[in-house]
């Protein structure tokens, strides 16, 4: 990725579904703890990827679903397509690898000869991936007949099982692994080779993730039978795995910690925030998570309400600093910051979240950084985000804000929006 210079310290692989995101968890507190981690520690100098099984269409709508942060480099379709950034752009490389011995009509022609197969949605039917639905019981039966009739019609395909009910067919040069082993090669061309590799999984097609060499892995805990069975088979004396005793996203982070891979405490797991010792060496990241979950925690009424609290939030900020609200009008932001005052706890006992994506900081010069991050609030159902740019001063052991400029991401719901 263009975006980090040297060699990125530390690369995720994560799986989406019940391993980055927790479906059974409603407040979404594994995720925002993994987020806040990761926009504080990691943003400036590791890389993000997301490996789904969903296709584009299934994985823009758990966006909308859930408050996931954006990664660097987004695998879907199990593993047949790549793209990179923001803007999703694709690997047409890949893509081509991905033809040599597969024809999507001659899968989809011997499938067609199963009953036990039962097609899923159209949106998951792709150029290299053609899913279906198909009992427990019947799996392994299926999957080996096809197999051989699939050779004997030419093709080099892999047929992958997931989550107890998802079958896959795929070129045998696709899948989470191949994807995976694709860029960690590119990276090796470009001499940006990650620093460590944590992939991250719960179900069957997670299962190749995990015997790429040199890789950490950690299966969640609530990871699916067919993945532990394939780890006890495969993998067992491998201490680079562990199993974690934590669901999903808490998971990775226990993960990150019991391998020693950087930093493994969320700031939403600090209760004193603000009052840390050590900031010297904290990227501005760390900032601006901080003043993010300190204003969530304010409206929450999760933080005692004292004037000290406001007068240190505005001690942060340079005497003639300016805040342009996203409505366009101009403040003072130590005059602005008395608005804290009167929204105190008026999210007491609400679904009220903030939380960053993207922060991106540039030096521009020897203490000063322009720092540009996506900053979103979920008010029970809604949502809404602002384009933020600030421009951070160090002086000795804090950040000094000297300039903030929010501008709305969307269009909906802009009334509620203080700061
Ligand atoms: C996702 C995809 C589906 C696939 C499954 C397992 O749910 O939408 O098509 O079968 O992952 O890989
Ligand atoms: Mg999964």
């Amino acid at each position: 990725m263009d975006r980090l210079k040297s060699s990125p310290r530390l690369m995720i692989v994560s799986d989406l579904d019940h391993t980055m995101v927790d479906h059974h968890d409603t407040d979404n507190s594994s995720l925002f703890r993994f987020n806040a981690l990761w926009e504080s520690s990691y943003r400036h100098d590791s890389l993000l990827v997301f490996s789904t099984g969903r296709s584009p269409t299934l994985y823009k709508q758990l966006r909308k679903q859930k408050p996931m942060i954006t990664p660097d480099i987004t695998i879907m379709s199990v593993g047949t397509e790549i793209t990179y950034g923001k803007s999703m752009v694709p690997d047409d490389g890949w893509v081509q690898l991905l033809n040599h011995k597969w024809d999507k009509n001659i899968v989809i022609e011997e499938t067609t000869k199963f009953p036990e197969l039962t097609p899923q949605v159209e949106t998951e039917q792709r150029a290299h991936k053609v899913s279906f639905y198909v009992k427990k019981d019947n799996a392994q039966q299926v999957t080996e007949a096809l197999s051989k009739i699939l050779e004997q019609r030419g093709l080099d395909v892999k047929i992958i099982y997931s989550g107890g009910v998802d079958l896959d067919i795929l070129p045998k040069g696709a899948g989470k692994g191949q994807a995976l082993a694709y860029l960690l090669k590119k990276f090796e061309t470009e001499g940006k080779l990650p620093g460590n590799t944590l992939v991250c999984g719960d179900s069957g097609n997670d299962a190749e993730l995990f015997s790429i060499s040199g890789v950490y892995g950690v299966m969640v805990s609530n990871a699916q039978e067919e993945l532990l069975q394939w780890h006890a088979e495969n993998a067992k004396d491998n201490p680079k795995i562990l199993h974690a005793s934590e669901r999903c996203a808490s998971g990775i982070i226990q993960a990150i910690g019991h391998f020693n891979l950087g930093p493994s405490l969320s700031p939403r797991d600090v209760s004193d925030i603000g009052q840390e010792q050590n900031v010297e060496n904290e990227p501005p990241g760390h900032a601006i998570v901080n003043f993010c979950l300190l204003s969530e925690k304010w409206r929450r009424a999760e933080i005692e309400n004292s004037d000290v609290f406001v007068a240190s939030l505005k001690a942060t900020s340079h005497p003639s600093g300016v805040f342009i609200h996203p409505s366009g009008t101009d403040h003072n932001i130590k005059e602005y910051l008395n608005i804290m005052t009167k929204v105190y706890g008026d999210k007491q006992g609400k679904q009220f979240r903030i939380w960053v994506d993207n922060v991106l900081a540039t030096q521009i010069s020897s203490d000063t950084w322009l720092v540009q991050f996506d900053k979103w609030e979920l008010h029970g159902e809604e949502r809404h985000g602002c384009v933020v740019t600030t421009i951070l001063r160090k002086d000795s052991d804090s950040f000094t804000v000297m300039h903030v400029h929010a501008t709305w991401l969307e269009q909906s719901g802009q009334n509620e929006w203080i700061l």
